[in-house]
C-alpha cells in the first residue's frame, strides 16, 4: 500500500506542476471548450461538431433541435453520441504532458434553411451554451462568407481584433475560410488555445472551413519549429 501512495504521489506532483504552467484558459475541465462547427457533406442537411474536455469525460454528447423563439426547443431536441478520442498533448515536448478528450457528433438529416440550436456536454450537469447556426438553402442563393488569411503570429493580442471586427461587418457571414497558417508551431498548444479565446464563440456558430498550411505540420521531434515567418 505504501508503495502505490508514493508512486500516485509523485504522478499528482508532476501534473500539478503541468498544470501549474498553464494559463487558466489553456487547461481542459470537464466542461467543453474549443467548440469548432465544420462542415460534412452536404452544407444544407448536415454539420459537424468537435470540442475538448478533460479526460475524466469518456462519454459525450451533443443535443440539437430547430430553433423557436423561446426556450422550447429544449423539449424537442435529439441527442447524439460523441466519438471520443484521447490526444496526449506531451507528443510535443513543449507541452505539458496532459490527456484530453476530443469529442466529435455529426449532424445530419437537418432541413435546408432552417435555424438549429445545438450544445454539447456530458450528457449530464456539464453544458456548453445553446449555439445557433443555420444551414444551407437547398437551391443556388447568395450567399456571404469571410475568408481570413494566416492568423498565425500574435493571434490572442492582434488577431482578436480581426476576427471580432470581421463578425461587426458581416454578422450573417454563412461560413469562415481559415486559410492556414491558423498558428505558427503546429503542435504548440498554447498557440491553438490562443486561436480558440480570441474568437471561440464565433468558431462555434459560424461553420468553420480550416484550411492547414506549411505551419500546421511539424515534425513532433528533432527538427526545429518554422521560424516567425509568412
Ligand atoms: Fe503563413
Amino acid at each position: 500500500v505504501l508503495v502505490v501512495c508514493v508512486v500516485f504521489g509523485v504522478g499528482s506532483a508532476r501534473a500539478h506542476e503541468n498544470v501549474e504552467k498553464l494559463r487558466h484558459w489553456e487547461i481542459p475541465s470537464k466542461d467543453p471548450d474549443r467548440i469548432i462547427l465544420t462542415f460534412n457533406g452536404d452544407p444544407a442537411t448536415s454539420r459537424a461538431v468537435t470540442w475538448r474536455t478533460d479526460a475524466t469525460i469518456e462519454k459525450a454528447v451533443a443535443q440539437i433541435a430547430e430553433a423557436t423563439v423561446n426556450s422550447k426547443f429544449q423539449d424537442h431536441s435529439v441527442s447524439e453520441d460523441a466519438v471520443t478520442e484521447p490526444f496526449d498533448l506531451g507528443l510535443y515536448k513543449s507541452n505539458a504532458s496532459l490527456i484530453v478528450h476530443y469529442h466529435s457528433v455529426i449532424f445530419d438529416q437537418l432541413k435546408p434553411d432552417t435555424v438549429y440550436v445545438y450544445r454539447v456536454g456530458d450528457g449530464d450537469a456539464r453544458w456548453s451554451e445553446w449555439i445557433q447556426f443555420r444551414t444551407a438553402c437547398a437551391e443556388y442563393a447568395p450567399t456571404q462568407f469571410i475568408y481570413f488569411g494566416d492568423a498565425q503570429n500574435d493571434v490572442l493580442a492582434h488577431w482578436s481584433r480581426v476576427i471580432r471586427q470581421a463578425h461587426q461587418t458581416a454578422p450573417n457571414a454563412s461560413f469562415v475560410v481559415h486559410a492556414g497558417d491558423l498558428i505558427n508551431q503546429a503542435h504548440r498548444d498554447y498557440e491553438w488555445a490562443q486561436w480558440f479565446k480570441a474568437g471561440g464563440f464565433l468558431h462555434s456558430q459560424c461553420t468553420a472551413i480550416p484550411v492547414v498550411g506549411n505551419h500546421e505540420f511539424t515534425p513532433l521531434g528533432g527538427k526545429k519549429s518554422p521560424r516567425r515567418s509568412k
